[in-house]
């Protein structure tokens, strides 16, 4: 089958077709995703949430994202499968080439994602002149959450946006190939979509991004601690998993998800 590559979405992005992603930590599900109509496969380090039964994404180590990221390649066929480097495996550049090397070479993944803006410049230029797809994430930074004290909306000041806009030029200008924006305000989400060469992903961002993502348990109603209000279950209504999940699909080519309601900002 065609591969869908980052070229793809970057396609996309141009004639503005909605990008359809979502978290996969295991193969059964991985073509399942696939056969809806899913475009990116994301191994996220909310596997310590949803998986490992974690409160935070922290305790996930690089050989469990590892170990995941080869679940979900052998599932694969031609969505793009991007997988997290866990909390401080990207503290150095050094570190970061090394994590990466694991998940795309033990794991199979074709794009790694890290979290942060201006600070990780340096390191996401050495990943991408090695020949490693990178995926920045920016607003609210999940591996960040013992300093920001909790999961909240972020860029809701003058500064805070300031700050996003400028990581997101930098980021891009260091080589990432695509942005995760997560808990922004649709205004701020839309804005940086169109700044951006790069397709911008959003969760909790409003629906003018380039293409959205959600966690796998949310989208299905299976997290049995409370999703968050951004999220839907599109379970309900229908017959099967795979119907549901194609109901994600559609909701998100016909931007008719995320809702206002999804989008309190
Ligand atoms: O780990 C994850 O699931 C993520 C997405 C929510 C973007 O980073
Ligand atoms: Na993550």
């Amino acid at each position: 089958p065609t591969q869908i590559g980052i070229s793809t979405l970057a396609a996309m992005k141009q004639r503005r077709e909605p990008i359809a992603c979502l978290t996969c930590y295991e193969a059964s599900f991985a073509q399942l995703l696939e056969r809806a109509g899913v475009e990116v496969l994301l191994v996220g380090d909310t596997l310590g949430m949803v998986v490992q039964g974690h409160d935070t994404t922290l305790p996930v180590t690089i050989e469990q994202m590892t170990y995941h990221t080869a679940c979900v390649a052998r599932g694969r066929q031609r969505a793009l499968l991007i997988a997290d480097l866990p909390f401080l495996a990207a503290a150095t550049p050094e570190r970061a080439l090394a994590a990466a090397g694991r998940l795309m070479q033990e794991g199979g993944a074709q794009m790694v994602k890290l979290e942060g803006g201006s600070a990780i410049r340096e390191t996401v230029r050495q990943l991408t002149a090695q020949g490693v797809p990178v995926c920045g994430h920016l607003g609210l930074l999940p591996q960040s959450i013992h300093r920001l004290g909790g999961y909240r909306y972020q860029g809701r000041d003058h500064a805070g946006a300031d700050a996003i806009r400028h990581d997101a030029l930098a980021l891009q200008a260091a080589g990432a190939g695509l942005l995760v924006l997560e808990c922004v305000p649709a205004a701020l989400a839309q804005e940086i979509s169109l700044m951006l060469e790069i397709p911008v992903i959003g969760i909790g961002a409003g629906v003018e991004t380039d293409g959205q993502v959600l966690v796998l348990h949310d989208a299905l109603g299976l997290y049995p601690h409370r999703s968050p209000s951004f999220s839907r279950n599109f379970l309900p209504g229908h017959e099967s998993v795979v119907d549901a999940i194609g109901a994600y699909v559609q909701a998100v080519k016909s931007r008719t998800f995320p809702a206002a309601e999804h989008s309190p900002i």
